[in-house]
């Protein structure tokens, strides 16, 4: 790749301020028109219908975390100190050559099975003699009508499975682990941004915790409609945003997709497709006839290990996720703002998790910055970004036992 196409290319991801104000006000929008009406907003907004943990929760449970590269299972004591994993199974959902439970000709018994399998596994040699609880992290956009079950709305991270979209997923997981002859009884379901909340707020309990940000781009948060109705956690599905401007890499992309026209910002913020994008560019300018395979790990890399040319992308695109990501999460402090009738968004702790925020080099210092001009230098001083890590276990396990009472 010469380096005068790839600062051409760099050039495509830049995004002026001006743009990232109008994506502000935008998003501030379609967040208002999702807490109307969640089927008018490609946000959706959904309540979660957790409460927070107080940190006194206690109890073994069962968390399990199914994202979209690995599912795992443990077998967890939730204690004074925190969380002990007794026993802990991870297995990649896509295996070369052997196996994969995300296509299209995937039956939706045979992940089910999958993930049953797995907390058979984890719960080997325990006592089940009375069924334990768990608590289902589950990273794709649901409507709840209660802790206990959620309706997947769409597959993204390019699950492709038949016969889940629209049904309840605990209810096919209770079905596989009867199969299973497992005595465990999901009583939660949560997505990994609410675990992330739940764990933050288990580790200090009464801080006021902001909005919540995981996996570098999606998030939830307390909504409190300015005190008028009881405070609610909220789901944004903020990897369905649809109204960023694409170019010409981002549509090749989506075109190829899955779900064209689906998750637009997601495809254009998160890790995995990072790396996608960096394939495109890289087919593109040495002429390749196939497209090879960079991951989100791979773009991290090249930041400082790969020729001039690559850093320049690679630093381009890690630069438009972070400013993408900042402007979401600006819009979602200063709606909250709003609806306290805060003149300035309060101090407040981010819980953070996720590849893109942990791994990629100069993300956290491209985030304050669009912060900075986005908000005034007083809120961003006051924000503070804590990693929590291995979330989705602890939000499980918490949700879990809440769950069960
Ligand atoms: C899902 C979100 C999830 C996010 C991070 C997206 O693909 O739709 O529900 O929170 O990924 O894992």
């Amino acid at each position: 790749m010469k380096k005068i196409f790839a600062e051409r290319v760099a050039r495509m991801f830049d995004v002026p301020d001006a743009q990232l104000r109008e994506g502000m006000t935008d998003f501030m929008k379609e967040m208002e028109r999702g807490l109307r009406d969640p089927k008018t907003s490609t946000l959706y907004m959904e309540p979660c219908y957790v409460a927070l943990p107080t940190g006194k929760e206690r109890g073994r449970a069962v968390a399990l975390d199914f994202g979209g590269t690995n599912a795992r299972a443990s077998l967890v004591d939730l204690a004074a100190d925190g969380l002990r994993v007794v026993r802990q199974v991870a297995r990649p959902l896509r295996k070369a050559g052997a196996y994969d439970v995300t296509t299209r000709t995937t039956t939706r018994e045979e992940l089910f099975d999958f993930l049953a399998s797995l907390v058979a596994e984890a719960l080997a040699g325990s006592d089940t003699a009375q069924a334990l609880p768990l608590g289902h992290t589950f990273s794709y956009g649901t409507h709840q009508e209660d802790l206990h079950d959620a309706r997947l709305i769409v597959w993204s991270k390019e699950i492709a499975v038949p016969g889940v979209e629209g049904e309840l997923v605990n209810a096919l997981l209770a079905d596989a682990l009867r199969r299973e002859h497992v005595n465990v009884k999901p009583t939660a379901i949560l997505n990994d941004t609410v675990a992330v909340l739940l764990a933050a707020a288990f580790r200090s309990p009464g801080t006021a915790i902001g909005t919540i940000y995981a996996t570098g781009f999606n998030s939830c948060y307390l909504e409190t409609f300015g005190g008028k109705q009881p405070p609610m956690v909220y789901n944004i599905e903020t990897g369905s945003y649809g109204h960023f401007p694409q170019n010409d890499y981002d549509r090749a992309l989506d075109a190829a997709s899955a779900k064209p026209g689906a998750q637009r910002l997601e495809k254009q913020i998160s890790g995995r497709y990072l790396g996608e994008l960096m394939s495109r560019i890289v087919q593109d300018g040495d002429g390749l006839g196939e497209i090879p395979v960079f991951t989100g790990e791979d773009v991290s890399r090249l930041v400082a290990e790969g020729s001039e040319a690559e850093q320049i992308v690679a630093r381009a695109l890690i630069r438009r996720s972070a400013r993408l990501a900042a402007m979401t999460l600006a819009a979602v402090l200063r709606h909250r703002a709003d609806a306290d009738g805060e003149a300035r968004i309060a101090p407040q702790p981010l819980a953070i998790d996720g590849s893109v925020f942990e791994h990629m080099p100069g993300i956290k210092e491209a985030m304050r910055e669009t912060l900075s001009t986005l908000l005034s230098p007083e809120e961003v001083d006051g924000l503070t970004f804590t990693l929590e890590k291995d979330a989705s276990g602890t939000g499980a396990a918490i949700a879990a036992v809440l769950g069960s009472n």
